[in-house]
């Protein structure tokens, strides 16, 4: 009935888009239902109980039977809504394991996409089918908001932390990319597009010339250059922590905490490094703020993450500790 053509609705070309319209049709049909019935209702009840000689208006004191069907049905209406919109939702918010990663710096007004294959691109992104992409966002200033309809995706940009969101294209073709939170005077102008391409044409893409290697590469050039490998070396325990492996896994902290080794620690380690000091280790490294660009962040994140993203040999320890060794076991989560 709502094809893909349908003039209302834009393309769907991912595999959450026909969910997530299911839904919203729905909700309209549901609310379109209502609506009519009370139209209905009070000219019904406006011609049926008009005004006229020898008829008199009579109190109900109420009724159980009336009041218990006008709770339960809506009730059960919107235990079904709030079920299928979190079944939707949690789905939207979880991007699948071995995703492909695209870093997205947004800033005023232009979107930044760095590949982890080391392409770069301004207000195109290009991406191939049959793919689960991770978008990973952060902002150089203000709020901004990512959102591809065809993709029935949108999730705000903050400054100084990143915020993620996965689609999985099904569909060759160039969409709209918005902006969509108000961000200043070229708002509007803050558009891009995202080119889906078959899976042999985006490799034919990304082969297109990598000046500059892959983002974990210059991720590395950038960890030797600031010098953060005199402290965190990788074949021993330096005065920073060996970050070998430490990706993904939970890291038990100077204060008794433990907290998940994601890009948002890495990126808070890096600017904020006492905000969160493992344990063992004293807070002595500087901050890095102002120091890298959100790009160079990027870079250096995709660079940890390769740490752990290789095959690595016997004696890794699935919970990252301390040279001190454990405090507690920090496995259960
Ligand atoms: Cu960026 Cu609106």
């Amino acid at each position: 009935m709502f094809s893909n053509t349908f003039p209302l609705w834009p393309t769907r070309a991912s595999t959450l888009s026909g969910q997530v319209d299911a839904l919203f049709i729905f909700l309209l049909m549901l609310c379109g239902l209502v609506c009519i019935s009370i139209f209905i209702a009070i000219v019904v009840f406006a011609i049926r109980y008009r005004r006229r000689p020898g008829h008199r208006a009579t109190q109900i004191e109420g009724s159980n039977a009336v009041e218990f069907t006008w709770t339960t049905i809506p009730a059960g209406i919107f235990v079904i809504i709030f079920v299928w919109g979190a079944y939707i939702y949690f789905q939207e918010r979880t991007p699948p394991k071995d995703s492909m990663d695209v870093y997205t710096v947004a800033k005023q007004w232009m979107w930044k996409f760095q590949h982890t294959e080391g392409q770069r691109e301004i207000n195109e992104l290009h991406v191939p089918i049959g793919r689960d992409v991770r978008v990973i966002m952060t902002s150089q200033d203000v709020i901004h908001s990512f959102y591809v309809p065809a993709f029935r995706i949108k999730q705000d940009v903050l400054p100084g932390r990143y915020t993620i969101a996965w689609f999985h294209a099904t569909r060759a073709g160039t969409y709209h990319l918005f902006c969509a939170e108000y961000c200043g005077t070229n708002h509007s102008g803050m558009i891009g597009d995202v080119v889906v391409m078959e899976p042999a044409q985006f490799q034919t893409w990304l082969s297109g010339g990598q000046p500059m290697g892959s983002l974990s590469q210059q991720g590395q050039g950038l960890f030797q250059s600031l010098g953060c490998s005199t402290c965190h070396r990788l074949d021993t325990q330096g005065r920073g922590p060996n970050l070998m492996g430490v990706f993904g896994k939970p890291v038990l902290l100077e204060d008794g905490r433990t907290v998940t080794a994601d890009e948002n620690y890495v990126r808070e380690s890096i600017l904020s490094p006492a905000a969160k000091v493992v344990s063992g280790f004293k807070p002595i490294m500087p901050t890095f703020q102002g120091i890298v660009s959100e790009e160079q962040l990027n870079a250096l994140v995709a660079y940890v993450k390769s740490l752990s993203a290789q095959p690595t040999g016997a004696g890794q320890t699935p919970t990252f500790r301390g040279p001190a060794g454990a405090k507690a076991d920090t496995r259960q989560r």
